[in-house]
Parts: structure tokens; C-alpha cells; sequence
């Protein structure tokens, strides 16, 4: 019977479990979530089996906030023998439904898991040279293929299915492996990171993130954020009461403001305005709108910080608010909203006027 294996934030099952069942119920599917606290992960179960496949293909992966990568689980293999665990792995993956072109090798993002990022290395080879052997691998492009995952919850235990590429990470666990750069002054440097290579495309990075555009980081120091803008080549005015790293400021490109974020008007309109103010979401939620609806600003990076009980509910809310809040303005937008892996109690949104 399959169902869907969502990897999330550990500690955030619970909203990766009501997000998974909300949009499920609207595509017309119920079912139950299987979720442990902590645990990384959360099953999904439909009630009609066939409907996990179809679930991955009708809900955009984009839509999922909390899951950071998921697949359709084809066969849950509990005693994989310690001596040869890709025979059987491979015989309970007879149902495929196209050749394999990748394969994710994964575990729950938990000190648990990291033990077995061996275990997972030291298979990679031998299950592609089977699924080569088998005729069940294609690595040339522009056929149809899968991304085979398999997710190891302990040595001798895993979930095994697949992917469609273009609707899940393009990293196994949905972890981009981001180095922390020299120089940066803060490791809040890699959320930023992380959201560029996120939620815009090679193109797009190229087309709106040009050396010589103006950008404002609202809550900036000791400056992370900025010094990700500076590495781009865009001026950038930096917002906040604290002290911001003298190597931006030497940039020659950065202009340190000392004032209230909340307060700050640009004196032209800008291209970005990224903001990681520590604040209550809705305040950082009606901040973001504002930019756009006083035309301050065409594209926005900024976090919801989430350090209440009821999380999934409040991210609803002040996604529901921006919507207001430019509908009524008649802004056409986009939006997109992850928790991204460099994110911690808190979630990343790009919000961005669409261009007439
Ligand atoms: C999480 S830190 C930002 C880290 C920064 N993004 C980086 O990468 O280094 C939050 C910053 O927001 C600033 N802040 C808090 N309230 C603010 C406000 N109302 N206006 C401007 N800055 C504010 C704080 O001084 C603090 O430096």
C-alpha cells in the first residue's frame, strides 16, 4: 500500500502532518499521518492506495511549506539483511512506474540518521550498478525517468520509492550543502544563501539579482544578509540600531542607516528589500506588504520567526494578511514559503510584484 514520506525540520512533524492532510482533504484524498515527535519525518497515508502517486503529481511541491523533500513510498522493508541489502531492496521496488535516473541515498535529519550517512554512501554504487544490470537505469537525458529514494531509519531498516525531479528538491533530505563562507560575519549568512538558491532559478538569479541593483536589509547586523547581497554586487543600505562587520562597510558599497526597520522609507524605490528582524510574524508579514504596496520595492526575502504553539496556524494567517493586503491594492504577486533547512523555529518567504 503506498503512501507519501515527507522529510521535515526535526520537531516540526506536527505541522508537516496538518499541512500534508489539509491539502490532501482539498484534492478530494483522506487519509492519516504516522508522525513521532522528533523524529524527522512524517508518513502520510491515504485511504485509497493508489492515491499517493497521484497526490505527488497534483500537489506542487512548492505548496508544502514544512516539507523540505518528499516521495511516494513503494515498500517499507524492515529486516534488509546486514550481508546484501540491494537484492531485496530492489525486488520490492518492482512497481516503479519509469526507469531510474538518479538516486538519493537518505536519512531522517537526526543525530540517529547522521549515524547511517555511511551506511548510505557505501550502497550508492552497488544499487545503480544493479539497476543497470536489471535494465531499470537510464542516465541519458531527455527520457522519462524517476529519482529513486531510499531512506534508511536504521541499518537494517527503510522506506524505498520514488520522486518526480521536477516536483520535489533537487537535494537529497532537501539539504543544499552550503559552506559557510570566509568572511561572512554570521552563519544567518546561509538562510539567505539557501533562499536565493531556493526559490529562484540559475535565470532568474541572474536576471533580478544584477551587479549594481539596489537593495535594503531591514534588521541587517552584524550583517549576513548584506554581505550575501555584496557578494552580488548590489548597493545595499542596512538597517539596524546594532553594529554591522567593518569589511561591509569598507565594501564601499554598503550604507549602514541606524534606524527603526519598521520606520525606514527608502528615499527611491528599490529593487529588494530582505528583512530578518526578530518580531511577531504579523508585524514582519504587514511590513513585507507595505514595501510592495507603496511600490518601495519589487522583490522580498524575509523570515517569520515562530515561537509559538500554534505555528502552522500562524504562517496561514500572515500569508492569508499579505493576500489581503495586495489584493486590495491590485497587485498581481508571487509568493513562495518554505522552511528552509538553514531555517530554525521560523519559515522564509519570497514575495515578489509580477511583471505587467
Ligand atoms: C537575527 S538578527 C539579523 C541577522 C542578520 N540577518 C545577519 O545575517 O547577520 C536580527 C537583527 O534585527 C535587529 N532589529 C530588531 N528590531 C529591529 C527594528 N525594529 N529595526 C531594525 N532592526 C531591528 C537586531 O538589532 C538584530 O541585529
Amino acid at each position: 500500500m503506498s503512501s507519501l514520506f515527507l522529510h521535515c525540520r526535526p520537531g516540526f512533524e506536527g505541522e508537516c502532518a496538518a499541512e500534508i492532510q489539509e491539502l490532501a482533504a482539498a484534492r478530494g484524498v483522506t487519509g492519516y499521518c504516522k508522525a513521532k515527535s522528533e523524529s524527522a519525518f512524517v508518513i502520510f497515508q491515504p485511504h485509497e492506495p493508489a492515491a499517493a502517486s497521484c497526490l505527488h503529481e497534483v500537489i506542487s511541491f512548492a505548496e508544502l511549506i514544512f516539507t523540505r523533500q518528499w516521495f511516494v513510498v513503494i515498500a517499507e522493508s524492515n529486516e534488509l539483511p546486514l550481508t546484501d541489502r540491494v537484492k531485496p531492496l530492489l525486488a520490492s521496488l518492482q512497481t516503479l512506474p519509469a526507469a531510474v535516473g538518479e538516486i538519493f541515498l537518505e536519512t531522517p535529519d537526526t543525530n540517529q540518521g547522521k549515524e547511517l550517512s555511511a551506511l548510505c554512501r557505501a550502497i550508492e554504487r552497488p544499487l545503480e550498478e544493479a539497476l543497470r544490470k536489471t535494465g531499470r537505469w537510464q542516465s541519458q537525458s531527455g527520457h522519462e525517468t524517476v529519482r529513486l529514494h531510499v531512506c534508511f531509519l536504521s541499518s537494517t531498516a527503510a522506506f524505498a520509492g520514488y520522486a518526480v525531479p521536477g516536483n520535489s528538491a533537487p537535494w537529497s533530505m532537501g539539504i543544499p550543502r552550503l559552506r559557510f563562507p570566509r568572511g561572512a560575519p554570521s552563519r544567518s549568512t546561509l538562510k539567505l544563501e539557501e533562499a536565493l538558491l531556493h526559490f529562484l532559478t540559475a535565470e532568474e538569479r541572474e536576471r533580478i539579482l544584477q551587479p549594481g541593483m539596489s537593495a535594503v536589509d531591514l534588521g541587517a547586523a552584524p550583517g549576513g544578509w548584506t554581505w550575501q547581497l555584496v557578494r552580488r554586487h548590489l548597493r545595499v543600505t542596512a538597517v539596524d540600531n546594532g553594529a554591522l562587520a567593518p569589511e561591509l562597510l569598507e565594501s564601499g558599497v554598503v550604507e549602514h542607516v541606524r534606524a527603526d526597520g519598521f520606520r525606514f522609507q527608502p528615499s527611491k524605490p528599490i529593487d529588494w528589500m530582505v528583512c530578518d528582524i526578530v518580531e511577531q510574524p504579523i508585524r514582519i508579514a504587514e511590513l513585507a506588504a507595505q514595501w510592495l504596496v507603496r511600490g518601495w520595492c519589487r522583490h522580498t526575502i524575509f523570515n517569520l520567526k515562530l515561537p509559538m504553539k500554534k505555528r502552522f496556524q500562524e504562517v496561514r494567517s500572515c500569508l492569508a494578511h499579505i493576500n489581503e493586503r495586495l489584493q486590495e491594492a491590485g497587485i498581481v504577486y508571487d509568493l513562495a514559503c518554505k522552511q528552509l533547512y538553514h531555517d530554525r523555529e521560523e519559515v522564509t518567504v519570497y514575495l515578489c510584484r509580477r511583471s505587467a
